[in-house]
């Protein structure tokens, strides 16, 4: 089985990131974040596929999912424990204004997946891709790594399960579904493609919505705050009579 992996390559979009990626990279603190995050995501996807091997009815993909769940439990461990010894060479550089706060994970990244609802086949496709989707990530990491030779091995060990996720997926996919293999792809395909959009939606409506206030607080509220001054002024200090008319008992509230 091992003996049949698939080639993983960058896809161009990830090679298009790079100095992006590198810059996120380059800085001890995000990197420390970036890899509690990852350490997050592996363990939230070894519990899916923990879940995905109670489910199936398939003995063989069962013990394929048991030992790709160790894997990313595995995978988290690694993750967490270089994000520690990162950070001890933080401390050690005595930065005072590091704020750990910002250390707690925040979303894990994975498209929810509803395992109980989903076939071995669309289970497969699933995983399939997004296997595919992180050893393309994990090779630009590994590449723009090249200043911290611990990190760069962590993903190079990774890259190497991860690529063997992608494959036996396949091939288990195309055995469990050999008339429908491409269906199931195409539908993991959308759905990522679909949860994809949502996020950048989010994040631009987020963007806008931040934009529009900003630009409401100093154009649109400036003009009230001048007419409240302007009222506050004319008022007269103190208390003041009132009009007969309205100087009648209190029976009612106004
Ligand atoms: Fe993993
Ligand atoms: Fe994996």
């Amino acid at each position: 089985m091992r003996s049949s992996r698939l080639q993983a390559q960058a896809t161009l979009f990830d090679r298009l990131l790079k100095p992006v990626h590198r810059w996120i990279w380059g800085d001890l603190e995000r990197r420390v974040q970036k890899l509690l995050r990852f350490g997050e995501t592996e363990i939230d996807g070894g519990r899916d596929i923990l879940r995905a091997a109670e489910l199936t009815s398939d003995p063989l993909l069962r013990r394929l999912y048991l030992e790709h769940a160790i894997d990313e439990f595995r995978h988290s461990l690694l993750f967490r424990e270089r994000a520690g010894s990162v950070l001890r060479q933080l401390r050690l550089r005595s930065r005072p204004t590091f704020q750990v706060d910002w250390l707690a994970p925040g979303g894990h990244g994975l498209d929810d997946l509803q395992v109980a609802e989903e076939s071995d086949g669309s289970m497969l496709a699933f995983l399939h891709l997004s296997e595919k989707a992180a050893a393309s990530r994990f090779t630009i990491y590994r590449d723009v790594m090249q200043h911290d030779p611990p990190t760069r091995e962590i993903f190079e060990e990774i890259l190497h399960d991860e690529r063997f996720h992608m494959s036996y997926t396949l091939t288990h996919l195309i055995r469990v579904s050999p008339e429908h293999y491409r269906r199931h792809l195409w539908r993991a395909r959308l759905s990522r493609l679909w949860k994809g959009y949502l996020r950048l939606a989010t994040a631009l409506a987020g963007a806008i919505g931040t934009l529009i206030l900003t630009i409401q607080y100093f154009i649109v509220l400036p003009p009230f705050a001048w007419l409240a001054k302007r009222a506050a002024r004319r008022e007269l200090p103190g208390w003041s009579p009132i009009t007969p008319e309205r100087n009648g008992s209190l029976r009612r509230q106004y």
